[in-house]
């Protein structure tokens, strides 16, 4: 029992101490930043290659520099899928029918990648969830 008291205080300072400890460096910063922006990049690319799908169509040439793809707006019901989803779920839609490509898996870095470009595109855009 005093050895359980003592191994829960433990932990609850363990914790504490990671709450405050959370503390960056302008080196940590720019590290992050270059990664985040590696994956919008490689998201980037993706979406002007014919490499998702099957049939050589390709993201852009319905949705020109990201266009007319609203992440802000999700989760959001989806009449194509009947359902409340996500942004990686119409991403998958459109994989599958425009492209005719197999779905990706929400943590296929691919699909990390498009998550990431597309929402890059829209920054600054307030989060407006469901609208239509
Ligand atoms: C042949 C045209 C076409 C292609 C190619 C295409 N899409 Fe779409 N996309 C659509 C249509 C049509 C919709 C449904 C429009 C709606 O819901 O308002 C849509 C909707 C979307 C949405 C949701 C838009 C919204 O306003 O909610 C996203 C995100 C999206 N597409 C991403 C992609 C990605 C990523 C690719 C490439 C893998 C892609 N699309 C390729 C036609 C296309």
């Amino acid at each position: 029992m005093k050895n359980l008291i003592l191994f829960i205080t433990i932990l609850a300072l363990g914790c504490t101490c990671a709450a405050v400890a959370d503390e960056f460096t302008k080196e940590d910063l720019k590290k992050w930043q270059a990664e985040y922006m590696a994956a919008v990049k490689e998201g980037e690319k993706l979406f002007h290659s014919s490499s998702l799908g099957k049939n050589k169509v390709s993201c852009d040439m319905c949705h020109p520099n990201g266009s007319n793809t609203h992440p802000e707006t999700y989760p959001k019901f989806q009449k194509q899928i009947g359902k409340v989803v996500g942004l990686r779920d119409m991403i998958n839609w459109c994989i599958q029918n425009p492209l005719e490509g197999d779905i990706l898996k929400a943590d296929d870095p691919r699909m990390i990648a498009l998550e990431a470009y597309i929402t890059h595109e829209r920054r600054g855009t307030p989060l407006a969830p469901g609208k239509h």
